[in-house]
């Protein structure tokens, strides 16, 4: 037997497990201390009542002979599908359901693209970004370049045309540095894919939290994106369904490659996934109803407030910081250009504080700290004053 040697390549740990990993043990040796947890971005808010009453409406149907349901269709139920289309077309944007497949969230789906993939394949990601488009790309065996983010061009890494790239991950609102594409800067990415016969793989999974009515919220926004890239997203930020587990990933029939994306990744899901659960599916759809959407947009406000209490008192100490305008995540600059690594050790011990350090999201998130929103209020005020008097 002979192990996949890629994935050896990896880090020790997954940057949240390493981060958890620290946390326990400085709560371990501190079992007094409160520990002021915004690091993963998991949600703290409970799921909105419509959404768990249909759950429970759901789950009475699975209950009788009449009403029950067995495996559920391989793309996702046709209901959601719609819903999900029809959450588009408020927009104005154009996605056929036929395009949408369900998923139990965009990590996995994220990952599970790689079976579509040649391993010959040169990936592009922008730098710093979410640490799962890096891991599963070296885990596959595939090369992987980078295009920069810095403070110099606002974490919006731009195309350049004398690197050539077949597939090109771009996460927009960004995690971790919050920056969102404008529609300008997507044209050019749709244009440089387009010119290198590239798929984008775009990561929506933040968009519901953008604030500025002229930032795009789907790649499908941007005329020839339909021949050219694959929108993954999900109802974990969206909709507090980190434990809930739903996302869905378009893949149009439009796309321009030897062979179809579109029946490849339906082939790969009817072998090895068995969809989501139907009562998963049926809180889901109602997520895209006007009474849901009214519910997770509350929710969606709450914590974009815990963003700018922490984006304040980070101002106040004078302290550089980016994001938490249309993302759910704050992105500061280490004081004294210390290192990330170190300012996370720092601000834990010092102020029981867990922020994710900046350069476990690529090498040029070094001297950065990305801070979650999506901690509880009371979290949040009391670390905002420590944070005000750095
Ligand atoms: C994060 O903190 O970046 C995310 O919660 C991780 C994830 O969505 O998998």
């Amino acid at each position: 037997m002979k192990v996949n040697h890629h994935a050896l390549e990896l880090e020790q740990n997954y940057l949240f497990s390493e981060v958890a990993k620290r946390i326990r043990t400085f709560c371990a040796a501190n079992p007094t201390r409160e520990l002021l947890k915004l690091s993963i971005g998991d949600v703290t808010r409970p799921l909105a009542k419509v959404i768990t009453d249909e759950m429970k409406a759901a789950a009475e149907e699975m209950s009788h002979a009449e009403t029950f349901h067995g495996y559920g269709a391989e793309q996702g139920e046709p209901f959601l599908r719609e819903a999900i289309a029809g959450y588009y077309q408020k927009r104005g944007i154009t996605v056929d359901a036929a395009d949408v497949f369900v998923s139990d969230g965009a990590k996995c789906d994220l990952g599970n693209l790689c079976d579509l993939f040649d391993a010959d394949n040169t990936i592009l990601l922008p730098n710093p970004v979410y640490p799962v488009y890096y891991d599963t790309s070296i885990m596959s065996g595939r090369r992987v370049i980078f295009a920069a983010g810095s403070k110099g061009n606002g974490f919006l890494p731009m195309p350049d045309d004398s690197v050539h790239a077949d597939i090109i991950y771009l996460c927009s609102p960004n995690n971790p540095t919050g920056a969102v594409y404008s529609r300008e800067q997507l044209r050019e990415w749709v244009a440089y894919a387009q010119k290198n016969g590239a798929l984008i793989l775009f990561d929506a999974a933040y968009e519901a939290y953008i604030r500025d009515p002229a930032l795009p919220h789907s790649i499908f926004e941007i005329d020839g994106a339909e021949t050219c890239a694959i929108e993954i997203n999900s109802l974990s930020k969206t909709a507090g369904f980190t434990g809930v587990r739903c996302g869905w990933t378009v893949v149009p029939r439009t796309l321009q490659y030897e062979a179809s994306l579109h029946d490849m990744w339906f082939r790969r899901m009817a072998t090895k996934y068995n969809g989501n659960s139907y009562i998963i599916q049926r809180a889901a759809a109602k997520v895209f109803t006007e009474e849901g959407l009214a519910a997770v947009h509350k929710d969606i406000d709450y914590y974009m407030e815990n963003a700018r209490i922490i984006k304040a008192a980070l101002t106040k100490a004078g302290i550089h910081s980016v994001g938490g305008e249309n993302a759910p995540y704050v992105w500061m600059q280490c004081p004294d250009h210390a290192d990330s690594w170190d300012y996370f050790d720092h601000l834990l011990h010092a102020c029981g504080i867990a922020g994710t350090p900046g350069v476990g999201f690529g090498t040029a998130g070094q001297g950065w700290l990305r801070f979650s929103s999506f901690g509880t209020r009371e979290t949040v005020t009391k670390a905002a004053e420590y944070l005000s008097a750095l």
